[in-house]
């Protein structure tokens, strides 16, 4: 049994928290936050010791790996001093908020060998993780250009989105993963455009909430991205890859797959489900069982602090053009 504990109970700590408890590998020693009621709360449900310090556990020499899901800011910083007395650890994305940071931080947690896994948890989607692999076996020939729909429900709240770093480094982040992951080459070139549609007040951090990005290989190879923080129907989670020999194509889930047919309406179908909790919940637990999977069998991590710094590069650039209205060379 691998002896873990989570930092941070918020939203996507509680979905780790849960996933934990549920592995029959782990043990879930407790969980760090200096809001101790929300690690309380947390305990009540899944067991384990609520602190208010995340270094009583990172300290603990019988605690095997951190879970990271505190804010963005937080996570260099916690990741390092896990690092440092040789945990494992999985931490949330993004890797941090400023470039040069997290560039320090991947090249000491690779010099330390660190066990380190960046949780983007999309490429454990079952259906991305298909899509993936039918490129891989070349059941669309070459590989020409990859389509990413990925619109949030709603927004936020204002606190979370003042610390998020902006629509590209905390949400289109997983997008830019996607992109990387599935075009199987390094972007070279980024073009973004985007709008305050919804909330002009995002004005005052220089965010967004309304995105189009486009993106370009070395080969040239292209993939584009559209996103917005507020689709009035649903978690707009839309997937299209299409090549020299074919396209697939992935649709949006759904909360049940009837279609009603009545003299009002023809194919009408249930919405999509409500958000990530929902519609990753898998994923998430893929994700850990990956993370488990690497740290028994000493393999590799699936996904490293490299893959979060080049996601995070993506994002700047992003930012970058958008804040320009010029295309930016990535390696610029
Ligand atoms: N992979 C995903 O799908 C996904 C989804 C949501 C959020 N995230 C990422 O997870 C992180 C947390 O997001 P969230 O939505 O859960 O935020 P949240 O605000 O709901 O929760 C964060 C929690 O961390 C606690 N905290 C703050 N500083 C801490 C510290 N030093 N040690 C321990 N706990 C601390 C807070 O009190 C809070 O309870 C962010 O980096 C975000 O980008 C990832």
């Amino acid at each position: 049994m691998l002896r873990i504990a989570l930092l941070g109970a918020g939203r996507i700590g509680h979905v780790h928290a849960m996933n934990v408890a549920a592995h029959p590998e782990l043990t879930l020693v407790g969980i760090a936050d200096p809001l101790i009621e929300n690690a309380l709360s947390l305990t009540k449900l899944v067991g384990g010791r609520a602190v208010k310090d995340p270094l009583e556990f990172i300290e603990d020499d019988s605690i095997d790996a951190v879970i990271i899901a505190t804010p963005t800011d937080t996570h260099v910083d916690l990741m390092l001093r896990a690092a440092r007395k040789g945990k494992a650890i999985l931490c949330e994305k993004p890797v941090d908020l400023n470039l040069n940071r997290a560039r320090e931080a991947c090249e000491e947690l690779k010099q330390r060998n660190a066990r380190v896994m960046v949780a983007f948890n999309r490429r454990f989607d079952p259906s991305a993780r298909e899509i993936y692999q039918a490129i891989a076996e070349g059941e669309i020939g070459e590989l020409h250009q990859v389509m990413i729909t990925s619109r949030d429900p709603g927004f936020a709240s204002m606190e979370y989105l003042s610390h998020s770093g902006g629509v590209f480094r905390d949400m289109t982040i997983h997008d830019f993963d996607m992109a990387r992951w599935l075009l199987g080459e390094e972007p070279v070139e980024i073009f973004a455009s985007a709008s305050r549609l919804l909330k002009p007040e995002l004005a005052k951090n220089n965010d967004f909430d309304t995105i189009m990005v486009q993106i370009t290989t070395k080969s040239g190879k292209q993939c584009h991205i559209n996103g917005s923080r507020q689709a009035r129907y649903g978690h707009d989670q839309r997937l299209e890859v299409y090549g020299s020999e074919g396209m697939l194509l992935n649709d949006n889930q759904r909360t049940s797959s009837i279609r009603r047919y009545n003299a009002r309406t023809t194919e009408s179908r249930p919405p999509l489900v409500h958000f990530f909790l929902e519609r990753y919940a898998e994923a998430y637990r893929i994700e850990l069982n990956e993370f488990v999977l690497a740290i028994n069998h000493a393999t590799p991590m699936p996904i490293t602090p490299y893959d979060g710094y080049r996601a995070l590069k993506l994002a700047e650039c992003a930012q970058r053009s958008a804040e320009t209205g010029k295309p930016v060379n990535v390696e610029d």
